[in-house]
């Protein structure tokens, strides 16, 4: 894995973004923004990854955190629940940067539990998909 490399990784019901609650989540989808982002940021290589499965998730930060120059991480529920993730983004070497499209602050009051929010470098919360863009660049100057 070349040193340019930054991952993306969304956790569940991500994958049906576009058509998911677009109210909260917005109407563009992955297949169609990923694309946007490559063209935009054509000096890294940008490889997506989406699962429904808690390990999954866990599998793909390890393979990729010893290696690549960072992880924007959008564990969609998981954020709220998983210490399992949580103990694999402490476990890695590269620089993690959280994102989410909606802002988890301000909705029920269960969302407001984020087990991975100390242990990464960043967050960018409710700025829709702009967030992912942020976050690119985040890690880009980190
Ligand atoms: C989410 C927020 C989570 O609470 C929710 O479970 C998701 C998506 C977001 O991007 O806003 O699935 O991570």
């Amino acid at each position: 894995m070349e040193k340019s490399a930054i991952i993306i990784i969304n956790g569940p019901n991500l994958n049906l973004i576009g058509i998911r609650q677009p109210e909260i989540y917005g109407n563009i989808g992955f297949e169609e923004y990923i694309p946007q982002l490559q063209q935009e940021f054509k000096q890294y290589k940008i490889l997506y990854f989406q699962s429904n499965h808690e390990g999954t998730i866990i599998d793909l930060l390890q393979t990729y955190g010893f290696s690549s120059l960072g992880i924007v991480l959008n564990p969609g529920a998981y954020t709220h629940t998983s210490i399992a993730i949580a103990d694999a983004i402490a476990s890695i070497k590269c620089p993690v940067v959280e994102v989410h499209l909606s802002d988890i602050y301000h909705r029920e009051e269960y969302r407001k539990t984020n087990f991975i929010k100390e242990l990464c470098q960043g967050s960018f919360v409710g700025l829709g998909m702009e967030g992912y863009k942020l976050a690119i660049k985040h890690l880009a100057d980190l």
